[in-house]
């Protein structure tokens, strides 16, 4: 049997990539890791209390209660390491990490930005704002990206990407639904996977089945 990679999922916000992660866990879609800790930026997150629903063990580190960002990225370095993390999933967290930070979890860090990279990503896009600017483009495709985190906003390796059709009638709000449901919940956990048992096969001692 495979040790499994040991996940760390950092939240912002309402935590529906987090939830399908835990649910992909759950379902044996994610088999070669497992989630040990949840870092979120924020106190009120709902993503915090599907942790805590779920006996996830998890931290708060709040920007506005540290007194640099240093100390911020100090503290999440504290958790990551208390939980041992092997590979940090950034789902729906919405600060940029230093160099320093990505260059500690190199090639250990992944991302799922709301759009087709190389397509409104990169800094000021997140959230609500990547789906707005693409209406107002007026691209007839969108959809979502899973890469690799490095000192680039939104710049790493591709890993995954899944596309899907925008309508004449969508709003940013139902745009950012149907990407989130069609696309994101499918790669990101899909992603987790692949990058988990790359990580658990080169763990020394892990001899697979
Ligand atoms: C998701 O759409 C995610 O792709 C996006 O924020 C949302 C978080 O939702 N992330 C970014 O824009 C990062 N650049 P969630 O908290 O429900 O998972």
């Amino acid at each position: 049997m495979l040790e499994k990679t040991k996940i760390v999922v950092f939240v912002s916000g309402g935590g529906t990539n987090l939830q399908a992660i835990i649910d992909a866990a759950k379902s044996g879609l994610i088999k070669s890791g497992e989630i040990v800790g949840v870092v979120s930026s924020s106190p009120t997150a709902y993503a915090v209390e599907r942790a805590k629903k779920e006996g996830i063990p998890y931290t708060v580190v709040s920007l506005k209660e540290c007194s640099s960002r240093a100390e911020f990225e100090e503290k999440i370095l504290e958790s990551t390491e208390k939980y041992g993390a092997e590979l940090i999933v950034l789902a729906g967290f919405m600060s940029i990490l230093s160099a320093e930070f990505i260059s500690r979890y190199r090639d250990r860090i992944i991302n799922v930005h709301p759009s087709l990279i190389p397509s409104f990503c990169g800094k000021g896009y997140y959230g609500l704002n990547v789906h707005k600017a693409a209406l107002e483009y007026g691209v007839k495709v969108t959809g979502a990206t899973v890469h690799y985190v490095n000192e680039i906003p939104d710049g790493g390796k591709i890993i995954d990407q899944k596309s899907v059709r925008v309508s004449p009638s969508d709003t940013p709000e139902s745009l950012q639904k149907k990407v989130m449901q069609k696309c994101e919940w499918i790669i990101l956990p899909r992603a987790c996977e692949k990058i988990s048992a790359m990580i658990a096969k080169s763990k020394k001692g892990n001899i697979a089945k």
